[in-house]
């Protein structure tokens, strides 16, 4: 559920027109409901009402200041993978003691100042990357808190690129070589052992692979105890799909429940780092019909935002629904919808029944608040497009929108 609803055939984003946004701000832009990540947070807080818990938001999926301070108010941690997210979770005002660091790579550097900042755990997916932490804790005279990213290795069933708990995938550790780094790291003081994680994929619709790969790392779990290897935090990571088109994933109270169950009596707090299904319904991007153009074989929507501005459609063939941002009568027609970009994977949506909207006309690119703007780029020396927020009848730029000049910041001239 989400706040962006029509009203007298308009579409608002809770209480502002985004026709009235759209005067202020232009357009390409993205725009975020307040209201809608509130929502999606709690739902996860009432869900894990009543156990030990932290819901770190993985910040890869909406790293704007503003939804991470929002969040971060809430109550919300966060799930970084990079000394940039590490730095953007701090000035938003994230405490470190509520920030999971996860990645395949992270750098000498970044360990140096997470460990120095004070991070909850770092989820260490190599015993190269823990060898790594180990001299970095020497360095610094201070033993770091560890978990270790299991691979439970089993098929999340959603896309390949998203896929992260397969054997194959460059994730975690296999839980054989886990329980020896395990091993390792209690005899070694950098070493402080706090949790255990697991994540393996993104945009998932159903609970079972969670339960599957849950059941893996929890007999791990109980294998370590035994061992005298207390494990203090379980981390499941994020991957708990929304609905895009015809989706209908679990809810998060479902998805808490059947980890609470699988759990039992367990003494372990959960943590778990949802991104997508806090953020995803949050937001939209808002463009404009630049040209109607037709050929023999197809008619095209040319719009204002492109491929380097929303990702999705272009990179995984992701499925976003467009609505115009004033209901049509029109009669329906088949377009793609495309934008300026010089590639033809620079489209939204292919074959896509939409109402004859005309030049000028805004259509709104639902679903749009996780990996949207975080994925995009400069491609084609395209400023980045503008975020807004809103809550209420009140919004804000919370990220202005590029200009040429941020184009060409940092780059200079071979001989001046
Ligand atoms: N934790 C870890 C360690 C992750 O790698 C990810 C996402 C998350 C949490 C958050 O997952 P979520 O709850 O958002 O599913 N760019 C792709 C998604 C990549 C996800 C990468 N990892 C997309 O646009 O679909």
């Amino acid at each position: 559920m989400d706040y962006f609803d029509f009203k007298n055939g308009e579409l608002y984003c809770e209480d502002c027109r985004v026709l009235d946004i759209e005067k202020e701000v232009g357009t390409p832009f993205y725009l975020y409901s307040a209201k809608t990540l509130e929502r999606h947070f709690k739902a996860y807080e009432d869900a894990l009402h009543g156990i030990p818990h932290l819901v770190c938001f993985a910040v890869k999926a909406n790293s704007n200041l503003a939804v991470l301070r929002f969040l971060g108010e809430l109550g919300a941690g966060a799930d970084i993978v990079s000394g940039g997210e590490l730095f953007r979770a701090l000035k938003a005002g994230i405490s470190p003691s509520r920030i999971v660091y996860s990645g395949v790579g992270k750098t000498g550097e970044e360990i140096k100042e997470a460990l120095n900042s004070g991070v909850l755990m770092f989820n260490v997916e190599s015993t190269g990357e823990l060898e790594k932490i180990g001299e970095v804790s020497r360095t610094i005279g201070k033993a770091a808190p560890i978990s270790f990213r299991v691979n439970p290795d089993v098929d999340p069933k959603t896309h390949p690129y998203i896929s992260t708990g397969l054997e194959e995938n460059k994730f975690g550790l296999p839980v054989d070589e886990a329980r020896r780094a395990y091993e390792y790291a209690s005899r070694n003081e950098e070493f402080l052992i706090r949790g255990i994680s697991c994540h393996i994929g993104s945009q998932l619709t159903e609970v079972s692979p969670f339960v599957d790969a849950l059941k893996r790392v929890l007999s791990l779990v109980d294998e370590l105890e035994k061992k005298g290897i207390k494990i203090e935090y379980l981390d499941m990571g994020g991957g708990l799909g929304i609905k895009y088109d015809n989706e209908s994933p679990p809810l998060p109270e479902e998805y808490v429940k059947a980890l609470k169950t699988t759990i039992g009596s367990r003494d372990l707090k959960l943590i778990l780092e949802p991104g997508r299904s806090i953020c995803g319904n949050a937001g939209i991007l808002v463009t404009k019909v630049l040209y109607k153009k037709k050929t023999p074989k197809k008619a095209f929507l040319v719009v204002d935002a492109a491929m380097n501005d929303l990702a999705r459609p272009s990179l995984y063939k992701a499925f976003h629904e467009i609505v115009p941002v004033v209901e049509q009568d029109a009669k329906m027609s088949t377009f793609d919808v495309v934008g300026p970009i010089c590639e033809t994977g620079d489209f939204f949506a292919r074959s896509r029944s939409l109402p004859e909207v005309n030049p000028g006309d805004l259509l709104a690119i639902r679903s749009a608040g996780a990996y949207g703007f975080t994925m995009s780029s400069n491609y084609n020396s395209r400023p980045r497009v503008a975020e807004v927020m809103v809550y209420g009848d009140k919004f804000k730029v919370v990220r202005r929108r590029e200009t040429f000049d941020d184009l060409i910041r940092g780059e200079t001239f071979f001989h001046e």
